[in-house]
């Protein structure tokens, strides 16, 4: 599914380098590497301010409360998303309201954000959190159109989302904050667990450099309540180091992308969707938008069926996500039920994420189409 080591390979003097320099300064917590991490990761997003810290769930909580998010607020995001999105709003104090998903770009619906907005549960709702699932950017619309109709906030998660891009903008400049996860296995990542606040906002960066330090401005005045949540040294040399090659990377994802869906129309196996029915549903990139396919991720009828088929052959794959939010037992608090969000109901039970990265290679790609060829024969 995902072999890290071929990219560690081709960066081993560079990063073995980095990690020498961080040992011999000592500085293990934020200091000047991850100074010069956020100083380069900002100007690559064209973004006033990037804020390192722990992880991509950090991130969250930081942007959340960062813009001001807190107890009595309430906060629409999608059922069809990893735990954190929901959970930081939990952790921020604040009630998550959920909208169902676009069945064709599996992310938040416009539509169905505007329904809650529409009727009585709209009036405590003070942020969106859009989630730039699989790595395409969510619906302009939650960037323009909806903060400007309804006065909220917008919070992107744009943990899968490094480099995607609406036309002209990169995500983690699209709303008020966005939160990055670094987290092994995304498109950019770092040697353990990081992550990063980004925002145009003067006033909510320095918020949220005071929250990832228990709140403090002035050392041992504490003002409010933050946590630590700082980025390590190692993390930020080592991101540092990564983030030269990331777009170049991306555009390997793109043409691998480009290669899966040339290798399954020769197959004959891809299918108009959003719902499968005989064969394959491929993904798609909303026109204009560029999609940095941290995920490729097909639709198909008898997925657990075709998954267990791949791994007899060797071949990995994964569900992002078996079970939507609002059915998750941790979250039953928040009063859901079955067949509250069909569309992301439905997606749980058909999509299937498969091998891509940027060191994949064309005969492995091959070999996952054949196979996929072969279960549907
Ligand atoms: C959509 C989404 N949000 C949030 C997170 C949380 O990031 P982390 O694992 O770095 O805490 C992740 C990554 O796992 C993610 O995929």
């Amino acid at each position: 599914m995902l072999d890290l080591e071929r990219q560690y390979r081709g960066l081993q003097r560079e990063l073995m380098a980095a990690i020498g320099h961080v040992l011999e300064t000592q500085q293990f917590v934020l200091g000047e590497q991850v100074a010069a991490f956020e100083r380069a990761a900002g100007s690559h997003l064209g973004v006033g301010h990037a804020i390192g810290c722990s992880s991509g769930t950090d991130a969250l909580w930081l942007a959340l409360a960062g813009v001001g998010i807190g107890a009595g607020d309430a906060v629409i995001t999608t059922p069809f998303s990893f735990f954190a999105s929901v959970s930081a709003i939990l952790r921020a104090g604040a009630k998550p309201v959920l909208a169902d998903i676009d069945p064709v770009s599996f992310n938040l619906s416009p539509a169905a954000v505007d329904k809650i907005f529409r009727g009585s549960g709209g009036r405590a709702v003070k942020a969106v959190l859009p989630v730039h699932l699989y790595g395409q950017t969510a619906d302009p619309d939650f960037f323009r159109r909806i903060p400007r109709e309804y006065g909220v906030k917008v919070i992107e998660d744009a943990a899968q989302a490094w480099g995607a891009e609406l036309p002209g903008e990169k995500a983690g400049s699209l709303g008020d904050a966005a939160a990055f996860s670094f987290y092994p296995t995304k498109n950019l990542s770092a040697a353990g667990e990081a992550g990063m606040v980004t925002t145009n906002s003067d006033a909510i960066a320095e918020r949220v450099r005071a929250l990832r330090q228990h709140g403090m401005r002035e050392r041992y005045f504490h003002e409010e309540l933050g946590w630590n949540a700082r980025m390590d040294g190692l993390q930020g040399a080592i991101l540092l180091v990564k983030l030269k090659y990331v777009e170049a990377w991306n555009d390997a994802r793109r043409a691998l992308a480009a290669r899966y869906h040339a290798l399954f129309a020769q197959a004959g196996l891809a299918e108009p969707g959003p719902h499968p029915q005989q064969g394959v549903v491929l993904p798609q990139e909303a026109p204009g938008t560029r999609h940095v396919w941290h995920q490729y991720v097909i639709r198909v009828r008898r997925r657990d069926a075709l998954r267990d088929f791949l791994a007899e052959r060797q071949i990995g794959s994964e569900i992002f996500y078996p079970l939507p939010l609002h059915l998750q037992q941790a979250l039953e608090g928040l009063g859901y039920k079955e067949g509250d969000f069909p569309q992301a109901e439905r997606a749980a039970r058909e999509v299937l994420a498969l091998p891509i990265f940027p060191e994949l290679r064309a005969d492995e790609q091959e070999t996952v189409v054949t196979a996929i060829a072969e279960f549907f024969s």
